[in-house]
């Protein structure tokens, strides 16, 4: 079971920043990436939708014998886990349950979270935040799928619409939070947008965050491979050429992504 491979996924390659990590920390370990282009973007979906499109993606890990699955994807992890959790035989990690754990306590009483409508509208940072930390204020603001259609298509230039994205941010800024989560695992590629409108160090990539946890609790479970296995595997739903030009943002892979789902 330890040497069996650690599946990781996302919408597209917004996931590649939390597996980047994840394969630095952990270079022994296995890995299968899915990025599911076809259904991208999650954050404009229904529940029910992000339901179905979730499970789907967990039969194909099991079919592939996974040990764990690393959800890297904020959305699914605020509006799927907890209907699915009890559904598979492997460990999961949902990024917002997991990382809540550890940024409830940095130093902010006041923290905004920039994320997609469907994430901002369940309200899970604020639930995980506050179950970890009852007198920290959040504000949860949600922004357009655009944004994370502009970062998949590699298309910067379609978000220098700075104004828009100025205005976004100022909802938070304007109440003034102390830290902003960046709980898009796609919005770290805004980051050289945001650093013009406020100052660097108030942006917090959780990815960090979820891929230390991840590493340290393989360890402490004694679920770590016994052996070097690192030849990650990397499967899309559509158009395995775009995500193949678009990851090289995040991660360099070295082969077109395999059609599947
Ligand atoms: N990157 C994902 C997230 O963290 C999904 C974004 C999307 O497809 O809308 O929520």
């Amino acid at each position: 079971m330890n040497n069996n491979p650690i599946g990781v996924y996302d919408s597209g390659i917004g996931g590649l920043t939390v597996f980047s990590k994840l394969s630095e920390l952990l270079p022994n370990e296995n890995f299968i990436y899915f990025g599911d282009t076809a259904n991208m973007p999650y954050g404009t979906k229904s529940k029910e939708d992000l339901l179905k499109i979730t499970h789907k993606i967990m039969d194909f890990f099991a079919q592939k014998n996974v040990k764990a699955v690393v959800m890297a994807c904020n959305t699914t992890s605020a509006v799927a886990y907890d209907c699915l959790k009890h559904d598979y035989n492997f460990i999961m990690y949902p990024l917002i349950q997991t990382v809540c754990k550890i940024l409830a306590n940095i130093n902010a009483n006041k923290i905004g979270v920039l994320s997609t409508e469907a994430t901002a509208n369940s309200h899970a940072y604020k639930m995980y935040l506050k179950k970890y930390n009852p007198n920290i204020d959040v504000i949860e603001h949600g922004c357009p799928g655009k944004w994370v259609e502009c970062v998949e298509s590699g298309s910067q230039s379609d978000l220098t619409n700075f104004e828009i994205i100025k205005n976004h941010l100022n909802i938070l800024l304007n109440q003034n939070v102390q830290k902003i989560i960046l709980g898009c695992t796609h919005y770290p590629y805004l980051k050289n947008i945001l650093v013009n409108i406020s100052k660097k160090d108030i942006f917090i990539d959780p990815s960090e965050y979820f891929a230390q946890y991840i590493a340290n609790d393989l360890e402490q479970s004694g679920n770590k491979a016994e052996k070097q296995l690192f030849k990650p595997e990397f499967y899309v739903s559509s158009n395995p050429e775009q995500f193949f030009i678009s990851s090289k943002i995040f991660y360099n892979i070295n082969t077109v992504p395999t059609l599947a789902c």
